[in-house]
């Protein structure tokens, strides 16, 4: 069964075609980030004005890059949320339209879900490509899904996920942010040290200059509920330690960051923040996910969303998870940040299973998973 993903919650528009929701045909993202990067973030109101004018290009590229027409089609996946308003809409009327006219079912998915969905169809991705037997999911569940991003920050027990729609999902969720979403906090790092955006990848790389042990940045501990997060701490505490510390060495950064090679010489001094900081933010969201997953006695760990890309939260997670004797499953980089196949992935058992949308639905900014 083909079916269409289509994905505009935030800044990327993208389409996807996969073949039983885990042969992936298409894969098609029309990145935003040249436009928000002069803002230092997304801005909502650019960001529905460019899904509007990518939205057909993107969709038609998917479908020619899978070999297909679009009567062949036989269902269409689109997030209903969480997201911006605008951006979710533009994805949204389309693939309404799209169903109308070919006369194909409409599923509504949750970006997160989608996001959870990322690993397993990794997963599946890679068995096909060294032609190993497709990996059998149900010796993954329950599994620990942390989901971490620039709008969010979510640990989630995970009972099962189906990709032929035989069983339904079960999530509960375990531990959130109270405040920043980690990707959003090393964005907004990189934007008072005048780093550019988004400052994950900025961050990941110079931080390996760094000595990640040179600075000792406070994480929150909650109290009352042991399991969330806290990023707005860390990143006030970076503030305070440059407008101290590096007084001189900011001056430099603003004056230089418009230079082509900027990146590659900055002070020593910098490297070590970027590199403590990003230590501090991976120890708060492994040590979290270890304690999550001592008590759901889960059988794997799954991360995913764009920090997922991070190079030193990927070696901490294997490293410390190797030793519980529990596996660890990041999706490729193109599949960790916002992309469509995750959405076509998790839209497909509900196709499977006939949980289709009306023509009268609508986005949901905050929509919640579990
Ligand atoms: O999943 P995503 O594309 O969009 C959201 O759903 O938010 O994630 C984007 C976020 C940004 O905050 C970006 O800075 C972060 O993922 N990111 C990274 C890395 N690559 C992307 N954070 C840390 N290290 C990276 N290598
Ligand atoms: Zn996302």
């Amino acid at each position: 069964m083909l079916i269409l993903g289509i994905e505009s919650s935030c800044d990327e528009t993208a389409a996807a075609v996969l073949r039983d929701g885990k042969t992936v045909l298409s894969n098609c993202i029309a990145s935003q980030i040249a436009i928000h990067k002069k803002y230092g973030g997304v801005v909502p109101e650019l960001a529905s004005r460019h899904h509007l004018e990518n939205i057909v290009p993107v969709v038609n590229a998917a479908l020619s890059e899978a070999g297909i027409n679009q009567d062949e089609v036989e269902g269409i996946a689109v997030t209903q949320g969480p997201g911006l308003v605008g951006s979710l809409l533009v994805g949204i009327n389309y693939a309404k339209a799209l169903c109308f006219s070919l006369q194909r079912p409409l599923v509504a998915v949750n970006h997160i879900e989608g996001h959870i969905y990322s690993v397993p169809l990794h997963i599946a991705c890679e068995a096909e490509r060294s032609k190993t037997s497709n990996a059998n999911w149900s010796t993954l569940f329950p599994a620990l899904a942390l989901v971490v991003s620039g709008g969010h920050t979510s640990l989630f027990w995970v009972r099962q996920l189906s990709h032929n729609g035989s069983q339904e999902e079960q999530y509960q969720l375990v531990g959130r942010t109270r405040d920043d979403a980690a990707g959003e906090a090393f964005d907004k790092v990189a934007k008072l040290l005048h780093l550019g955006y988004p400052g994950g990848p900025v961050i990941d790389s110079l931080a390996k200059k760094g000595n990640p042990l040179a600075i000792e940045f406070p994480i929150a501990k909650i109290s009352n509920a042991k399991l969330d997060f806290s990023f707005s701490g860390v990143k006030t505490a970076v503030l305070r330690y440059a407008q101290v510390y590096l007084e001189n060495e900011l001056r430099g950064l603003r004056l230089h960051r418009k230079e082509k090679s900027f990146l590659e010489d900055l002070p020593q001094s910098i490297y070590d923040v970027v590199a403590s900081f990003q230590r501090a933010v991976v120890e708060s969201l492994f040590n979290n996910a270890r304690r999550a997953a001592d008590i759901y006695k889960v059988r794997s760990i799954m991360v995913s969303g764009g920090v997922a890309c991070n190079s030193w939260l990927r070696d901490r997670f294997k490293a410390g998870f190797e030793k519980m004797g529990l596996p660890v499953y990041f999706p490729s980089p193109l599949l960790s940040t916002d992309n469509a196949a995750m959405i076509a992935a998790a839209g497909y058992p509900k196709l499977v299973r006939r949980h289709v949308a009306t023509m009268s639905l609508n986005a949901e900014v905050n929509l919640k998973l579990a």
